[in-house]
Protein backbone atom coordinates (compact mmCIF):
# COMPACT_ATOMS: atom_id res chain seq x y z
CA UNK A 1 0.00 0.00 0.00
CA UNK A 2 1.11 3.67 -0.67
CA UNK A 3 0.55 5.94 1.31
CA UNK A 4 -0.72 9.73 0.06
CA UNK A 5 -2.66 11.46 3.13
CA UNK A 6 -0.69 11.66 6.42
CA UNK A 7 -2.17 13.21 9.47
CA UNK A 8 -0.28 13.92 12.72
CA UNK A 9 -1.87 14.73 15.79
CA UNK A 10 0.10 16.91 17.92
CA UNK A 11 1.83 20.06 16.73
CA UNK A 12 4.14 19.91 18.92
CA UNK A 13 8.82 19.32 19.27
CA UNK A 14 8.00 15.60 17.76
CA UNK A 15 5.30 16.25 15.87
CA UNK A 16 5.75 19.71 13.94
CA UNK A 17 9.37 19.21 12.84
CA UNK A 18 8.93 15.10 12.19
CA UNK A 19 6.10 16.00 9.71
CA UNK A 20 8.01 19.07 8.28
CA UNK A 21 10.95 16.58 7.44
CA UNK A 22 8.77 13.84 6.38
CA UNK A 23 6.75 16.54 3.90
CA UNK A 24 10.14 17.64 3.20
CA UNK A 25 11.18 14.41 1.80
CA UNK A 26 8.30 13.29 0.37
CA UNK A 27 6.74 15.57 -2.36
CA UNK A 28 3.55 13.24 -3.16
CA UNK A 29 2.30 12.72 0.14
CA UNK A 30 -0.06 15.07 1.86
CA UNK A 31 1.24 16.00 5.25
CA UNK A 32 -1.37 17.59 7.58
CA UNK A 33 -0.60 18.67 11.08
CA UNK A 34 -3.80 19.06 13.55
CA UNK A 35 -3.58 20.11 17.17
CA UNK A 36 -6.47 21.47 19.63
CA UNK A 37 -4.08 24.35 20.54
CA UNK A 38 -5.14 27.27 18.02
CA UNK A 39 -2.70 29.34 19.32
CA UNK A 40 0.00 27.18 18.06
CA UNK A 41 -1.27 26.19 14.85
CA UNK A 42 -1.44 29.66 14.01
CA UNK A 43 1.84 30.21 15.01
CA UNK A 44 2.79 26.91 12.63
CA UNK A 45 1.11 28.96 9.83
CA UNK A 46 2.51 32.60 10.54
CA UNK A 47 3.32 33.93 7.04
CA UNK A 48 7.01 35.03 8.71
CA UNK A 49 8.09 31.61 8.84
CA UNK A 50 10.71 32.54 11.87
CA UNK A 51 7.68 33.02 13.88
CA UNK A 52 6.93 29.27 13.93
CA UNK A 53 6.70 27.62 17.96
CA UNK A 54 9.65 26.11 18.06
CA UNK A 55 13.20 27.19 17.85
CA UNK A 56 15.46 24.55 16.22
CA UNK A 57 18.25 25.42 14.05
CA UNK A 58 17.05 24.90 10.30
CA UNK A 59 13.56 24.20 11.04
CA UNK A 60 12.65 27.39 9.68
CA UNK A 61 13.77 26.62 6.25
CA UNK A 62 12.03 22.72 5.83
CA UNK A 63 8.87 24.55 7.05
CA UNK A 64 9.38 27.20 3.84
CA UNK A 65 10.33 24.93 1.57
CA UNK A 66 7.25 22.52 2.49
CA UNK A 67 4.42 24.71 3.69
CA UNK A 68 1.83 25.07 1.39
CA UNK A 69 3.07 22.56 -0.78
CA UNK A 70 1.95 19.01 0.71
CA UNK A 71 2.84 20.61 4.57
CA UNK A 72 -0.41 21.88 6.19
CA UNK A 73 -1.13 22.90 10.02
CA UNK A 74 -4.59 22.89 10.96
CA UNK A 75 -7.31 22.65 13.74
CA UNK A 76 -9.65 20.63 11.72
CA UNK A 77 -8.87 17.51 13.64
CA UNK A 78 -12.00 15.47 12.16
CA UNK A 79 -11.20 16.55 8.56
CA UNK A 80 -7.40 15.45 8.93
CA UNK A 81 -8.59 12.10 10.50
CA UNK A 82 -11.08 11.44 7.77
CA UNK A 83 -8.74 12.14 4.78
CA UNK A 84 -5.46 9.97 6.23
CA UNK A 85 -4.34 6.74 5.44
CA UNK A 86 -2.02 6.91 8.41
CA UNK A 87 -2.18 8.53 11.12
CA UNK A 88 0.22 10.14 13.79
CA UNK A 89 -0.19 10.61 17.02
CA UNK A 90 2.28 12.78 18.82
CA UNK A 91 0.33 13.87 21.74
CA UNK A 92 1.89 15.01 25.09
CA UNK A 93 2.41 11.96 27.41
CA UNK A 94 3.22 13.97 30.84
CA UNK A 95 3.46 11.96 34.38
CA UNK A 96 0.14 11.99 36.12
CA UNK A 97 -0.24 14.48 38.56
CA UNK A 98 -3.57 13.02 40.42
CA UNK A 99 -4.88 9.25 40.96
CA UNK A 100 -3.11 5.72 40.62
CA UNK A 101 0.32 6.39 39.94
CA UNK A 102 0.62 10.00 40.34
CA UNK A 103 4.39 11.57 40.16
CA UNK A 104 4.95 8.18 38.57
CA UNK A 105 3.23 6.92 35.78
CA UNK A 106 2.19 8.52 32.18
CA UNK A 107 -0.92 10.24 31.68
CA UNK A 108 -2.41 8.85 28.41
CA UNK A 109 -5.85 10.68 29.03
CA UNK A 110 -4.50 12.50 25.43
CA UNK A 111 -3.62 9.07 23.82
CA UNK A 112 -7.20 7.61 24.57
CA UNK A 113 -8.27 10.67 23.32
CA UNK A 114 -6.96 10.72 20.29
CA UNK A 115 -7.79 6.87 19.68
CA UNK A 116 -11.56 7.62 20.55
CA UNK A 117 -11.74 10.30 18.14
CA UNK A 118 -9.85 8.21 15.32
CA UNK A 119 -12.52 5.14 15.81
CA UNK A 120 -15.17 7.98 15.73
CA UNK A 121 -14.20 9.73 12.35
CA UNK A 122 -12.87 6.71 10.27
CA UNK A 123 -14.55 5.33 7.49
CA UNK A 124 -11.90 3.42 6.23
CA UNK A 125 -8.85 1.18 7.05
CA UNK A 126 -5.99 3.17 8.38
CA UNK A 127 -2.85 2.79 9.45
CA UNK A 128 -1.78 4.10 13.30
CA UNK A 129 1.41 4.80 14.28
CA UNK A 130 2.07 5.75 18.10
CA UNK A 131 4.79 8.27 17.59
CA UNK A 132 4.62 9.37 21.64
CA UNK A 133 6.75 7.99 24.12
CA UNK A 134 4.45 4.67 25.60
CA UNK A 135 4.70 2.55 28.42
CA UNK A 136 5.19 -0.70 26.85
CA UNK A 137 2.06 -2.49 25.77
CA UNK A 138 -0.14 0.89 25.31
CA UNK A 139 -0.87 -0.48 21.58
CA UNK A 140 -3.15 -3.39 22.71
CA UNK A 141 -5.00 -0.36 24.60
CA UNK A 142 -5.28 1.47 21.23
CA UNK A 143 -6.33 -1.43 19.43
CA UNK A 144 -9.09 -2.41 22.26
CA UNK A 145 -10.41 1.29 22.13
CA UNK A 146 -10.19 0.94 18.24
CA UNK A 147 -11.84 -2.00 17.33
CA UNK A 148 -14.51 -1.54 20.15
CA UNK A 149 -15.95 2.08 19.63
CA UNK A 150 -15.11 2.01 15.97
CA UNK A 151 -17.08 2.59 12.63
CA UNK A 152 -16.23 -1.56 11.86
CA UNK A 153 -13.00 -0.78 10.08
CA UNK A 154 -9.48 -2.21 10.25
CA UNK A 155 -6.69 -0.53 11.90
CA UNK A 156 -3.24 -1.64 11.85
CA UNK A 157 -1.33 -0.46 14.92
CA UNK A 158 2.62 0.48 14.66
CA UNK A 159 4.90 1.75 17.14
CA UNK A 160 7.40 4.44 15.78
CA UNK A 161 9.25 6.39 19.01
CA UNK A 162 10.76 9.09 18.12
CA UNK A 163 14.94 9.94 19.00
CA UNK A 164 15.65 13.10 18.09
CA UNK A 165 17.07 15.86 20.69
CA UNK A 166 15.51 19.11 20.58
CA UNK A 167 18.43 21.63 19.12
CA UNK A 168 19.28 19.10 16.88
CA UNK A 169 16.10 17.61 15.68
CA UNK A 170 16.28 18.98 12.13
CA UNK A 171 20.09 17.02 11.69
CA UNK A 172 18.91 13.69 13.64
CA UNK A 173 15.51 13.74 11.69
CA UNK A 174 17.68 13.97 8.46
CA UNK A 175 20.44 11.47 9.41
CA UNK A 176 19.04 9.20 12.34
CA UNK A 177 21.29 6.32 13.86
CA UNK A 178 18.41 4.21 13.23
CA UNK A 179 14.32 4.80 12.54
CA UNK A 180 12.18 2.00 14.86
CA UNK A 181 9.57 0.16 13.20
CA UNK A 182 7.37 -2.24 15.32
CA UNK A 183 4.00 -4.31 14.34
CA UNK A 184 2.54 -7.06 14.26
CA UNK A 185 4.76 -9.17 11.91
CA UNK A 186 2.59 -12.25 12.75
CA UNK A 187 0.51 -10.99 9.62
CA UNK A 188 -0.04 -10.29 6.14
CA UNK A 189 -1.71 -6.94 7.45
CA UNK A 190 0.92 -6.28 9.77
CA UNK A 191 3.49 -6.54 7.89
CA UNK A 192 2.10 -4.39 4.85
CA UNK A 193 1.51 -1.73 7.36
CA UNK A 194 5.15 -1.74 8.39
CA UNK A 195 6.02 -2.27 4.87
CA UNK A 196 3.89 1.19 4.38
CA UNK A 197 5.73 3.19 6.46
CA UNK A 198 8.92 1.60 6.10
CA UNK A 199 8.33 3.26 2.07
CA UNK A 200 7.82 6.82 3.59
CA UNK A 201 11.23 6.43 5.46
CA UNK A 202 12.73 4.97 2.77
CA UNK A 203 12.38 8.49 0.72
CA UNK A 204 15.66 9.20 2.56
CA UNK A 205 16.66 6.68 5.37
CA UNK A 206 18.78 3.78 3.78
CA UNK A 207 17.35 0.36 4.70
CA UNK A 208 19.81 -0.30 6.65
CA UNK A 209 19.04 1.68 9.30
CA UNK A 210 15.28 1.36 9.37
CA UNK A 211 14.94 -1.72 12.22
CA UNK A 212 11.55 -3.33 12.13
CA UNK A 213 10.21 -5.21 15.14
CA UNK A 214 7.45 -6.18 17.51
CA UNK A 215 5.54 -3.43 18.83
CA UNK A 216 6.19 -4.25 22.57
CA UNK A 217 9.92 -4.24 21.65
CA UNK A 218 9.27 -1.21 19.95
CA UNK A 219 7.62 0.61 22.87
CA UNK A 220 10.16 -0.71 25.65
CA UNK A 221 13.18 0.18 23.22
CA UNK A 222 12.07 4.14 23.58
CA UNK A 223 12.09 4.32 27.07
CA UNK A 224 15.33 1.69 27.48
CA UNK A 225 16.90 4.48 24.87
CA UNK A 226 16.40 7.42 27.53
CA UNK A 227 16.98 5.03 30.36
CA UNK A 228 20.40 4.48 29.40
CA UNK A 229 21.37 8.30 27.99
CA UNK A 230 20.05 9.90 31.27
CA UNK A 231 22.13 7.25 33.14
CA UNK A 232 24.95 8.61 31.36
CA UNK A 233 24.83 11.78 32.49
CA UNK A 234 23.84 10.76 36.53
CA UNK A 235 26.74 8.67 36.61
CA UNK A 236 29.14 11.06 35.34
CA UNK A 237 27.43 13.96 37.65
CA UNK A 238 28.20 11.35 40.38
CA UNK A 239 31.46 11.43 39.21
CA UNK A 240 31.56 15.25 38.72
CA UNK A 241 30.99 15.83 42.90
CA UNK A 242 33.92 13.12 43.50
CA UNK A 243 36.09 15.33 41.87
CA UNK A 244 35.83 18.02 43.01
CA UNK A 245 36.56 16.69 46.56
CA UNK A 246 39.83 14.63 44.80
CA UNK A 247 41.29 17.04 42.75
CA UNK A 248 40.44 15.41 39.50
CA UNK A 249 38.97 17.29 36.88
CA UNK A 250 35.54 15.29 35.95
CA UNK A 251 36.34 16.37 32.01
CA UNK A 252 40.00 14.45 31.90
CA UNK A 253 37.98 11.34 33.50
CA UNK A 254 35.58 11.31 30.78
CA UNK A 255 37.95 11.63 28.12
CA UNK A 256 39.60 9.13 29.30
CA UNK A 257 36.88 6.75 29.81
CA UNK A 258 35.45 7.96 26.42
CA UNK A 259 38.27 7.06 24.55
CA UNK A 260 37.36 3.07 25.28
CA UNK A 261 35.68 2.33 22.47
CA UNK A 262 33.33 0.08 24.33
CA UNK A 263 32.58 3.40 26.68
CA UNK A 264 32.30 5.93 23.94
CA UNK A 265 33.23 9.57 24.31
CA UNK A 266 29.31 11.16 23.93
CA UNK A 267 26.86 12.22 26.67
CA UNK A 268 29.79 12.35 29.10
CA UNK A 269 29.24 16.22 29.87
CA UNK A 270 28.76 16.77 33.37
CA UNK A 271 26.15 19.50 34.07
CA UNK A 272 24.32 21.25 36.72
CA UNK A 273 22.03 18.08 36.04
CA UNK A 274 19.62 16.94 33.03
CA UNK A 275 16.24 18.86 31.94
CA UNK A 276 14.20 18.27 29.20
CA UNK A 277 10.26 17.20 28.67
CA UNK A 278 11.58 13.49 28.24
CA UNK A 279 14.25 11.93 30.43
CA UNK A 280 12.92 12.32 33.78
CA UNK A 281 9.06 11.76 33.26
CA UNK A 282 10.16 8.63 31.18
CA UNK A 283 12.47 6.68 33.64
CA UNK A 284 9.55 7.73 36.38
CA UNK A 285 6.89 5.89 34.00
CA UNK A 286 10.13 2.94 33.20
CA UNK A 287 10.17 2.63 37.54
CA UNK A 288 6.65 3.01 37.59
CA UNK A 289 6.11 -0.50 35.48
CA UNK A 290 8.67 -2.16 36.84
CA UNK A 291 6.79 -2.05 40.46
CA UNK A 292 3.42 -2.80 38.78
CA UNK A 293 5.00 -6.11 38.13
CA UNK A 294 6.54 -6.76 41.21
CA UNK A 295 10.15 -6.01 40.26
CA UNK A 296 11.57 -3.75 43.04
CA UNK A 297 15.01 -4.06 42.52
CA UNK A 298 14.38 -2.97 38.76
CA UNK A 299 12.50 0.14 40.10
CA UNK A 300 14.94 0.89 42.39
CA UNK A 301 18.23 0.51 40.13
CA UNK A 302 16.73 3.01 37.87
CA UNK A 303 15.20 5.57 40.26
CA UNK A 304 19.12 6.04 41.06
CA UNK A 305 19.41 7.92 38.30
CA UNK A 306 16.60 10.86 39.09
CA UNK A 307 17.36 11.04 42.82
CA UNK A 308 21.31 11.49 41.71
CA UNK A 309 19.85 14.59 39.50
CA UNK A 310 17.72 15.85 42.03
CA UNK A 311 21.10 15.97 44.73
CA UNK A 312 22.79 17.36 41.18
CA UNK A 313 21.03 20.55 41.34
CA UNK A 314 20.63 21.09 44.81
CA UNK A 315 24.25 20.58 45.09
CA UNK A 316 25.06 23.02 42.89
CA UNK A 317 22.63 25.88 44.15
CA UNK A 318 23.78 24.95 47.83
CA UNK A 319 27.41 25.71 46.64
CA UNK A 320 26.14 28.97 45.43
CA UNK A 321 24.92 30.00 48.53
CA UNK A 322 27.81 28.68 50.67
CA UNK A 323 30.55 30.12 48.51
CA UNK A 324 28.69 33.63 49.42
CA UNK A 325 29.31 33.21 53.33
CA UNK A 326 26.54 31.12 53.73
CA UNK A 327 24.29 33.36 52.37
CA UNK A 328 22.37 35.08 49.35
CA UNK A 329 19.74 36.77 51.15
CA UNK A 330 19.22 40.71 49.14
CA UNK A 331 21.62 39.09 46.79
CA UNK A 332 21.43 39.65 43.11
CA UNK A 333 22.54 36.27 41.12
CA UNK A 334 22.57 36.54 37.43
CA UNK A 335 21.57 33.28 35.83
CA UNK A 336 22.88 32.92 32.74
CA UNK A 337 20.66 30.78 30.09
CA UNK A 338 17.16 28.88 31.36
CA UNK A 339 16.65 26.82 28.36
CA UNK A 340 17.17 23.01 29.55
CA UNK A 341 20.15 23.24 26.50
CA UNK A 342 21.30 25.38 24.10
CA UNK A 343 19.62 26.01 20.76
CA UNK A 344 16.15 25.20 22.42
CA UNK A 345 13.98 27.91 23.79
CA UNK A 346 12.13 24.88 25.23
CA UNK A 347 12.41 24.67 29.12
CA UNK A 348 10.32 22.13 30.11
CA UNK A 349 12.51 20.62 33.65
CA UNK A 350 15.28 23.03 32.82
CA UNK A 351 17.55 22.54 36.14
CA UNK A 352 17.75 26.43 35.84
CA UNK A 353 13.75 26.41 37.43
CA UNK A 354 15.28 24.42 40.41
CA UNK A 355 18.33 26.56 41.22
CA UNK A 356 16.47 29.35 40.82
CA UNK A 357 13.56 28.01 42.99
CA UNK A 358 15.79 27.20 45.41
CA UNK A 359 18.28 30.54 45.50
CA UNK A 360 14.39 32.30 45.81
CA UNK A 361 13.44 30.57 49.10
CA UNK A 362 17.27 31.86 50.46
CA UNK A 363 16.17 35.04 49.32
CA UNK A 364 18.56 36.46 46.77
CA UNK A 365 16.99 38.86 43.80
CA UNK A 366 17.74 36.50 40.67
CA UNK A 367 18.08 37.96 37.13
CA UNK A 368 17.56 35.81 34.01
CA UNK A 369 19.45 36.37 30.93
CA UNK A 370 18.46 33.40 27.98
CA UNK A 371 18.66 34.12 24.20
CA UNK A 372 15.70 32.34 23.10
CA UNK A 373 13.06 32.13 26.22
CA UNK A 374 10.77 35.01 27.21
CA UNK A 375 10.05 36.40 29.97
CA UNK A 376 6.16 34.90 30.33
CA UNK A 377 8.07 31.26 30.14
CA UNK A 378 10.13 31.69 32.73
CA UNK A 379 7.21 32.89 35.24
CA UNK A 380 5.41 30.49 34.05
CA UNK A 381 7.93 27.69 35.42
CA UNK A 382 8.17 29.59 38.64
CA UNK A 383 4.42 29.90 39.02
CA UNK A 384 4.23 26.34 38.45
CA UNK A 385 6.25 25.04 41.37
CA UNK A 386 3.68 26.62 43.38
CA UNK A 387 6.34 27.16 45.78
CA UNK A 388 5.40 31.06 46.31
CA UNK A 389 2.87 33.42 45.29
CA UNK A 390 2.44 34.60 41.49
CA UNK A 391 3.41 38.33 43.01
CA UNK A 392 6.67 37.09 45.08
CA UNK A 393 8.06 35.33 42.01
CA UNK A 394 7.58 38.69 40.09
CA UNK A 395 8.78 40.68 42.75
CA UNK A 396 12.43 38.66 43.13
CA UNK A 397 12.58 37.69 39.66
CA UNK A 398 13.96 40.29 36.68
CA UNK A 399 14.37 39.00 33.26
CA UNK A 400 16.36 41.27 30.72
CA UNK A 401 17.79 41.31 27.30
CA UNK A 402 21.47 40.61 27.52
CA UNK A 403 23.66 38.89 29.85
CA UNK A 404 25.72 41.96 30.27
CA UNK A 405 22.99 44.05 31.25
CA UNK A 406 22.13 40.37 34.04
CA UNK A 407 25.65 40.44 35.56
CA UNK A 408 25.56 44.17 36.27
CA UNK A 409 26.09 45.19 39.99
CA UNK A 410 25.38 41.26 40.43
CA UNK A 411 27.01 39.63 43.56
CA UNK A 412 27.20 35.95 41.97
CA UNK A 413 26.90 34.51 38.04
CA UNK A 414 26.05 31.27 37.25
CA UNK A 415 25.75 29.74 33.65
CA UNK A 416 22.86 27.40 33.33
CA UNK A 417 22.40 26.70 29.10
CA UNK A 418 26.01 26.18 27.60
CA UNK A 419 25.01 28.79 24.71
CA UNK A 420 28.11 29.33 22.15
CA UNK A 421 27.45 32.73 22.67
CA UNK A 422 28.41 33.01 26.46
CA UNK A 423 31.51 31.72 25.70
CA UNK A 424 32.54 34.99 24.33
CA UNK A 425 30.74 37.84 26.21
CA UNK A 426 32.86 40.37 27.15
CA UNK A 427 33.98 38.54 30.60
CA UNK A 428 36.09 41.63 31.05
CA UNK A 429 33.40 44.00 31.44
CA UNK A 430 31.02 41.99 33.24
CA UNK A 431 34.25 41.62 36.04
CA UNK A 432 34.42 44.89 36.00
CA UNK A 433 30.53 45.71 36.80
CA UNK A 434 29.84 43.32 39.97
CA UNK A 435 30.17 43.30 43.33
CA UNK A 436 33.81 42.04 44.38
CA UNK A 437 34.74 39.19 45.30
CA UNK A 438 33.04 38.70 42.14
CA UNK A 439 31.77 34.74 42.16
CA UNK A 440 31.48 32.43 38.75
CA UNK A 441 29.58 29.35 38.51
CA UNK A 442 30.01 27.66 35.82
CA UNK A 443 27.11 24.49 35.62
CA UNK A 444 28.16 23.60 31.95
CA UNK A 445 31.68 23.36 32.25
CA UNK A 446 31.79 26.00 28.93
CA UNK A 447 34.32 28.69 30.39
CA UNK A 448 37.91 29.09 30.67
CA UNK A 449 38.82 28.54 33.77
CA UNK A 450 41.96 29.97 33.51
CA UNK A 451 41.54 32.96 31.40
CA UNK A 452 38.52 33.75 33.62
CA UNK A 453 40.75 33.37 37.24
CA UNK A 454 43.34 35.56 35.40
CA UNK A 455 40.45 38.70 35.10
CA UNK A 456 40.26 38.10 38.54
CA UNK A 457 36.85 36.16 39.29
CA UNK A 458 36.18 33.82 41.83
CA UNK A 459 35.28 30.60 39.73
CA UNK A 460 34.06 27.35 40.51
CA UNK A 461 33.16 24.90 37.72
CA UNK A 462 31.55 21.62 38.09
CA UNK A 463 33.53 18.47 38.45
CA UNK A 464 36.76 20.14 39.21
P1 LIG B 1 4.25 18.80 23.09
O1 LIG B 1 3.56 19.06 24.36
O2 LIG B 1 5.23 19.80 22.56
O3 LIG B 1 3.16 18.59 21.93
C1 LIG B 1 2.03 17.81 22.06
C2 LIG B 1 0.87 18.52 21.36
O4 LIG B 1 -0.26 17.64 21.32
C3 LIG B 1 0.38 19.80 22.06
O5 LIG B 1 0.50 20.91 21.19
C4 LIG B 1 -1.10 19.49 22.41
O6 LIG B 1 -1.95 20.62 22.27
C5 LIG B 1 -1.44 18.42 21.40
N1 LIG B 1 -2.58 17.59 21.77
C6 LIG B 1 -2.81 16.94 22.94
N2 LIG B 1 -3.96 16.26 22.88
C7 LIG B 1 -4.49 16.48 21.66
C8 LIG B 1 -5.66 16.02 20.99
N3 LIG B 1 -6.52 15.19 21.60
N4 LIG B 1 -5.89 16.44 19.73
C9 LIG B 1 -5.03 17.27 19.11
N5 LIG B 1 -3.89 17.72 19.68
C10 LIG B 1 -3.62 17.33 20.94
O7 LIG B 1 4.94 17.37 23.24
P2 LIG B 1 6.24 16.82 22.47
O8 LIG B 1 7.48 17.32 23.14
O9 LIG B 1 6.06 17.00 21.01
O10 LIG B 1 6.14 15.27 22.83
C11 LIG B 1 5.15 14.44 22.25
C12 LIG B 1 5.51 13.01 22.56
O11 LIG B 1 6.76 12.69 21.96
C13 LIG B 1 5.66 12.69 24.04
O12 LIG B 1 5.18 11.39 24.27
C14 LIG B 1 7.16 12.70 24.25
O13 LIG B 1 7.55 11.84 25.29
C15 LIG B 1 7.67 12.18 22.94
N6 LIG B 1 9.03 12.62 22.57
C16 LIG B 1 9.41 13.92 22.76
C17 LIG B 1 10.68 14.34 22.33
C18 LIG B 1 11.14 15.74 22.51
O14 LIG B 1 12.28 16.03 22.20
N7 LIG B 1 10.33 16.66 22.98
C19 LIG B 1 11.54 13.43 21.71
C20 LIG B 1 11.11 12.12 21.51
C21 LIG B 1 9.85 11.73 21.94
C1 LIG C 1 16.66 13.23 24.73
C2 LIG C 1 17.34 12.11 23.92
O1 LIG C 1 18.68 12.50 23.66
C3 LIG C 1 16.60 11.87 22.60
O2 LIG C 1 17.20 10.76 21.92
C4 LIG C 1 15.13 11.56 22.90
O3 LIG C 1 14.41 11.41 21.70
C5 LIG C 1 14.53 12.69 23.70
O4 LIG C 1 15.29 12.87 24.92
C6 LIG C 1 13.13 12.43 24.13
O5 LIG C 1 12.69 11.32 24.18
O6 LIG C 1 12.50 13.45 24.47
P1 LIG C 1 16.63 15.87 24.64
O7 LIG C 1 16.02 15.75 25.99
O8 LIG C 1 15.97 16.73 23.63
O9 LIG C 1 16.76 14.42 23.97
O10 LIG C 1 18.13 16.41 24.77
P2 LIG C 1 19.50 15.71 25.25
O11 LIG C 1 20.56 16.18 24.36
O12 LIG C 1 19.37 14.27 25.43
O13 LIG C 1 19.74 16.40 26.65
C7 LIG C 1 18.94 16.10 27.78
C8 LIG C 1 19.52 16.78 29.01
O14 LIG C 1 20.73 16.15 29.41
C9 LIG C 1 19.86 18.25 28.78
O15 LIG C 1 19.52 19.00 29.91
C10 LIG C 1 21.36 18.22 28.58
O16 LIG C 1 21.97 19.43 28.90
C11 LIG C 1 21.76 17.11 29.53
N1 LIG C 1 23.03 16.47 29.16
C12 LIG C 1 23.15 15.77 28.01
C13 LIG C 1 24.11 16.57 30.03
O17 LIG C 1 24.03 17.20 31.09
N2 LIG C 1 25.29 15.96 29.68
C14 LIG C 1 25.44 15.26 28.53
O18 LIG C 1 26.55 14.74 28.28
C15 LIG C 1 24.33 15.18 27.68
Amino acid sequence: MKVKNICCIGAGYVGGPTMAIIAQKSPEINVTVVDINEKRIAAWNDPDVEKIPIYEPGLAEVVAEARGRNLFFSTDVDAAIDAADMIFISVNTPTKTYGMGKGMAADLKYIELCARQIARVAKNDKIIVEKSTLPVRTAEALKRILDNTGNGVNFQILSNPEFLAEGTAVTDLHKPDRVLIGGDLDTEAGREAIQALVDVYGHWVSDDNILTTNVWSSELSKLTANAFLAQRVSSINAMSELCEVTEADVQEVAKAIGMDSRIGPKFLKASVGFGGSCFQKDILNLVYIAKSFGLNEVADYWEQVILMNDHQKRRFAAKIVKTLFNTVSGKKIALLGWAFKKDTNDTRESAAIYVADYLLNEQAEIVVYDPKVTKEQILADLDYLGTRSEEENRKLITVVNSAQEACKAAHAVAVMTEWDAFKTLDWEAIYEGMLKPAFLFDGRRLLDKEALTALGFEFYAIGS
